[in-house]
């Protein structure tokens, strides 16, 4: 797809989640949050649902942990969020920002995957448990995090082969110190894994591979 093509298949799939209906958590909410950033991005950042700031802005990651992300983003990797592309595995607001229920999760799932099948990142970087186990299912997130894998994205829109890293949310690294600093180690090594310039490409794979 051309930068072009898949700007309007993202506008496409934005005005379906903007006009959706079919859920209370989108009945209720002052704005659908369907996701933004480069449509070419190597990177796609998912995170859980919006919260406050973002169902009043209709923007993913606006409030405190929005702000946590975007400085990391810039710091470690030096790029700024619009050069990125940050979504939610839920895009309507859950009440007093509760956990998703698996319907809610169920009902948002088309479209995350038609966004993952337009942008075809290298690398999807998970936050939090929600968006890790949409890929990593039964697994705890402290057992895992940091860690890349390859995984083969195989739905009705979408044939990929891609790597997944997941990360804490950066809610919880605002809440505790030592899950803090996990999280900026992770990003060091998000860094790497997307700028591994000194390796050759099959140097590249095989260190890859030994991460799993
Ligand atoms: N937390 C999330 O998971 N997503 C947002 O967009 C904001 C906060």
């Amino acid at each position: 797809m051309t930068t072009q093509e898949k700007i309007t298949e993202l506008a496409k799939i934005a005005a379906e989640i903007n006009t959706f209906k079919g859920l209370d958590i989108a009945k209720n909410a002052t704005h659908a949050v369907p996701g933004e950033g480069n449509p070419d991005s190597p990177l796609f950042f998912i995170g859980e649902a919006p919260g406050a700031t973002e169902d009043l802005q209709g923007r993913p990651f606006v409030g405190l942990s929005g702000k946590l992300l975007e400085k990391t983003i810039k710091e470690t990797l030096g790029l700024n969020r619009s050069d990125v592309f940050i979504t939610n595995i839920v895009k309507f607001r859950p009440p007093d920002n509760r956990d998703p229920f698996p319907n809610e999760i169920e009902a948002c799932k088309d479209w995350l995957d038609r966004q993952i099948a337009v942008i075809e990142p290298k690398i999807i970087v998970t936050l939090g448990r929600f968006s890790m186990a949409k890929f990593i299912p039964d697994i705890t997130i402290s057992r895992v995090h940091g860690v890349s894998r390859f995984i083969e994205l195989s739905t009705e829109n979408c044939q990929l082969k891609t790597i997944v890293f997941p990360m804490y949310h950066p809610a919880a690294a605002l809440r505790a110190g030592n899950i803090m600093q996990e999280f900026i180690s992770d990003f060091n090594k998000l860094n790497s894994l997307l700028h591994p310039t000194i390796l050759s490409p099959s140097v590249k794979i095989e260190i890859q591979q030994s991460l799993f």
